[in-house]
Parts: C-alpha cells; structure tokens; sequence
C-alpha cells in the first residue's frame, strides 16, 4: 500500500507515454517552441512495464495512460498490449485521432472506457484551437466507440468567451447518445496564458445548464475529480470538474508519471522523482516512491489558492501540461 501523510491511499497511476502530440492547443502546449524529449530520455517499453508492476505490486488498481498524445508514441501497442496484462483496470485519455487505427489494441488490452478531449462541436473553432482540421475524423472515431459499447467520457475545458457558448451543444449530445460530458475548469500550467477571466466556474456552468433544463445531482465514486449530474429524459449525463473553485483534494489517490520518468505526486506539485535514472542506476524505487508520496501536500501541490482571482500564474512553479498529461 502506498499512502502520504493524510492517510490517504494511493492506487491510481496516471502514466504519461511521451510529451509529443499531434495536435497544437494553446491551453496545453506552450506557444515558445515545445522541445519533444528526445527518445532516449523517455522510459522504454520495458522500463514502463518495470516501474508499473512496482506500483501494482503495492497496490495501484488502475492505471490512465496520458501523453501528450499517448496514442502518437509508436510502440503505445506493445505497451498497452503489456499494461492490458497486469491486473489492473487500464483507461487511457486520447485526443481521439488515432482510435480507428488503434482498436483492435485497445479493445484486446481490456479497455472498456476511453476519455477523448473534445472542447467544441464546431469544426472552425476546432481548428483553431488545435491546429489541425480534423474534427470529422475526431467524432467519428467517438462514433465508432459508442458502437462499440465502450464507455466513452468528453473532456471539454471552459474557457470563457472562447467556447462557454457551446455549452448547450454539448447539453443537447448527451440528449440521445450514451456518453458523459465533462465541463472542466480551465486550470493554470506553464506557458498556458491562463488568467481568471478566462476561467468558466462550476457554478456558472450549472447556472447555465438549469436556464434551460432540470438538473438532478447524481452520486460520484469515492475518488471522483468530477460532480455528477444528470438530466431527466438525456441519455447520457454531464458532469463538472471543478479543481479552481471547489478542489477535491482531500480524497486524492493519484500519482503521476511522466514520460521522461519522474514520478509526480500532485498535478501541482513542483517536486519530483527522477524513477527512470533510478531504474537505469539499478537504486531500489519503493524507498523513492513511498518517500514522493509521504511528501505530498494537503491540497493543489501546495501552490495554486483557491481564492482564484489572486492567483499569480507567472509565481506556479509547474511543468506545462503537455508534460504532465493531466
Ligand atoms: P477518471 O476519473 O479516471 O475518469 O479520469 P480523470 O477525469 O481523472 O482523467 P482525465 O485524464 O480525463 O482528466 C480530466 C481532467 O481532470 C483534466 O483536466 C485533468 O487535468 C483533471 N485531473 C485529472 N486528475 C486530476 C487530479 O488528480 N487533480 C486535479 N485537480 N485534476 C485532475
Ligand atoms: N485546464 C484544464 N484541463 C486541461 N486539459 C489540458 N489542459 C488543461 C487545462 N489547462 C485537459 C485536456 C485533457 C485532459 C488530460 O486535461 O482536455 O482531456
Ligand atoms: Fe490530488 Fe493534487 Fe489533484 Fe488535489 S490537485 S486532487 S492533491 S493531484
């Protein structure tokens, strides 16, 4: 069992496969050219293998492979095929571009549920944020999941003035199709050019929403990052992830590791675990892990406030996101 100093348990890995990505969003990516860690920095197939069985051996239930794109790493089959091995629930959260191609992998590996980031339904503004003109290939691939029966999760960032107007488009997806939309708080990272004004809150979603419809609160899981809610006659449902203005810090049980072998213990945190010299340095990794966790801070990596108008974005000392992998 791996636990910090809350006691609170850790048993959920998020594995980034690389920091490399097809698409460009800004709110992700930083705009000063994005170096892509060179390959021999990143862990190995086998070396992912290796640092995971220590994590499930000690407990780890479920593992989320992230990227960047994890889907663009070109041995992501050998690996998902490996992980699907290991007796663990394995998801993986993708910018849906590579799913036609990748599905008999997945679907053999065990994945049953797939988390694609999509912030709008309109194909310009798809472009614009990503850079790629690819939103027909991107929806179609979600169609081909849901016939498919895997449970499919829409992670859709709010960002004010950009795409908050959509959020009843995404409202009315969830009317006839199975699938969850999940509004997220726009959140802070390295060269992401986040401010307040551009965050969509919990609340203003919500207010949003019940102009127009009856919302129901549904029950979470214990260790959800989302609020649950449903719409009576919808059938899929909606739900909120709200780390700026209502954190759910306190039931956390997810460890990070990036592709280049450091093993983050918050999304915030600025501290890290160099694993992958370790492994290489043939040095034991649980000391190194059970100390990363032990470390761990109460709430946001001890650095974001949640008197979110005062934050100073320049003062966080983070990775971007497209390192992180959420
Ligand atoms: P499941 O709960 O396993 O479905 O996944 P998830 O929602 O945690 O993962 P996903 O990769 O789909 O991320 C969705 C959003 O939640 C992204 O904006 C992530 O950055 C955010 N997120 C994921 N894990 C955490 C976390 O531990 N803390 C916070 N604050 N945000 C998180
Ligand atoms: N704030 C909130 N969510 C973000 N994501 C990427 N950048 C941000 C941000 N700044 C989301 C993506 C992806 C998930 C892993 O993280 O939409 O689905
Ligand atoms: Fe856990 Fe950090 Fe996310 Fe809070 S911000 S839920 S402590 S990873």
């Amino acid at each position: 069992m791996i636990a910090d100093s809350f006691g609170r348990v850790h048993d959920y890995l998020r594995i980034s496969l690389t920091d490399n990505c097809n698409f460009r969003c800004f709110y992700c990516m930083p705009e000063e050219d994005h170096d892509f860690t060179p390959a021999s920095r990143l862990m190995q197939t086998d070396e992912i293998i290796k640092l995971a069985k220590i994590f499930v051996d000690q407990g780890v239930r479920k593992i989320r492979l992230t990227g960047g794109e994890p889907l663009v790493r070109k041995d992501a089959a050998a690996i998902i095929s490996a992980l699907g091995k290991l007796p663990v629930e394995l998801v993986i959260t993708t910018n849906g571009t590579r799913i036609a191609e990748m599905l008999p992998i997945l679907k053999e590996a065990g994945i049953k549920s797939i988390n694609i980031s999509l912030d709008t339904l309109q194909p310009e503004k798809f472009l614009l944020i990503t850079r790629r003109d690819v939103f027909h290939q991107v929806r179609s691939n979600i169609e081909l999941l849901l016939q498919e029966r895997i449970s499919v999760k829409i992670n859709m960032v709010v960002m004010k003035g950009l795409n908050d107007g959509e959020i009843r488009d995404f409202i009315d997806w969830t009317k006839h199709n199975t699938i969850q939309v999940r509004f997220i708080e726009f959140m802070p990272f390295t060269g992401n050019k986040w401010t307040s004004n551009k965050l969509f809150s919990l609340k203003e979603i919500l207010n949003r929403i019940e102009r127009d419809f009856t919302v129901l609160p549904v029950e979470g899981t214990p260790h959800d990052t989302a609020k649950h809610f449903m719409i009576p006659g919808h059938e899929g449902s909606f739900a909120i992830i709200s780390t700026m203005t209502a954190p759910f810090c306190s039931t956390c049980n997810r460890m990070r590791l990036t592709a280049d072998g450091k093993l983050k213990n918050c999304l915030f945190s600025n501290g890290e675990t160099d694993l992958l010299s370790a492994l290489r340095n043939n040095e034991e990794i649980l000391p190194l892990i059970r100390a990363s966790i032990m470390s761990k801070k109460k709430e946001l990596g001890g650095q974001l406030i949640t008197d979110f108008e005062h934050i100073d974005p320049g003062a966080i000392k983070n990775r971007s996101m497209i390192t992180i992998g959420g």
